[in-house]
Formats: structure tokens, sequence, C-alpha cells
């Protein structure tokens, strides 16, 4: 199936990886909830923690392609040899799923609180670092 889809692509003109492109959503929105919520501890500005709460869920929403595109492409660019740094952005992966699913449902962003809640807007951060961490080790070794 994985070269079929890039024989597809290449047919089209398209010869890059597929997983960089969309490993946007997860960053970007991960960075931007973090943002959002610790700016709606500001006076005035309570209203930016549902604006991060969104952030949460489109990040959640954007794992599944993305973790797919990155596995298309290990198994096309690195013919799904296991590595170390493949095993830990499996892991890491997993843990955002479950910190963003977390987060989803236990926040009650009308009422933003510095407490275990917004602990957790820091460890999908941390986790997101990480998964861009060993993405870029991967990519430029
Ligand atoms: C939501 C989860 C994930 C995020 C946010 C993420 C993020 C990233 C980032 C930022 C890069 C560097 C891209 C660049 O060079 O611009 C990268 C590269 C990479 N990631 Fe992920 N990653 C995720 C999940 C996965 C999973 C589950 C796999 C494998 C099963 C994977 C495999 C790869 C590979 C092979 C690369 C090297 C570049 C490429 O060929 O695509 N990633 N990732």
């Amino acid at each position: 199936m994985t070269e079929t889809i890039f024989e597809f692509l290449s047919k089209v003109g398209f010869t890059h990886p597929l997983h960089p492109a969309l490993t946007h959503i997860p960053m970007g929105m991960v960075m931007g909830a973090v943002v959002f919520r610790l700016a709606s501890f500001l006076p005035r500005l309570k209203i930016l923690a549902k604006t991060g709460y969104h952030c949460v869920i489109l990040g959640l929403l954007g794992i599944a392609p993305t973790a797919f595109a990155g596995y298309l492409d290990w198994q096309h660019r690195y013919q799904g040899e296991w590595e170390f740094f493949i095993i830990l952005k499996m892991v890491l992966a997993s843990l955002l799923t479950i910190a963003l699913i977390s987060i989803a449902i236990m926040d009650d962003p009308e009422n933003p609180k510095f407490d275990r809640k917004t602990g957790f807007y820091f460890l999908i951060v941390l986790l997101a670092i990480g998964l861009g961490f060993s993405g870029g080790e991967l990519q430029y070794g």
C-alpha cells in the first residue's frame, strides 16, 4: 500500500516526504494552546483560555493523519527499520494523544486556573518538543 501511494504521488509530481507538512498541525496547535492558556491569566484576557482549548481539539484531530504520514515516510524512506528515534516518536506520539484527550475531557476553559490542568498544557509542549527533536534527528542526523 505504501509504495502504491508514493508511486501515485510521484506520478503527479510530488516527490517529497509527506509527514513534515502535516507535523505543523499538532506542533502549531500545541504551541498555540499553551500561549493562549498563559495569556488567559492576564487581566481581561480570560476568554483566551477557550482559544487555547480549541487549539487542543484541533491538535488532537491532527495527530492521526500526522502519525499515519510519519508511518508511511518511515516505511518508504527508512524501509521500516526499527531505530531508537522511531520508537521514541511512537512513545511520545502516544503520550501526546493521551495528554490531549485528558485536557479535552478534564479542562474547563470557562474557568482557567493555574492548577494541574494547566500543568497538562506544559506537558504537551514538552512532548511536542521531544517529537520535533527526534524528527529532526531522523531527518538531519
Ligand atoms: C503527532 C505526532 C508526531 C509529530 C508532531 C511529529 C513531528 C515531526 C517533526 C517536527 C519532524 C521533523 C520534520 C522536518 O524535517 O521538517 C518529524 C520527522 C519524522 N517523523 Fe514524526 N512526528 C509525529 C509522529 C511520528 C510517528 C508516529 C512516526 C513513525 C511511525 C514518525 C516518523 C517520522 C519520520 C520518519 C521523520 C523523518 C522525516 C520524514 O521522512 O518524514 N513521526 N516528525
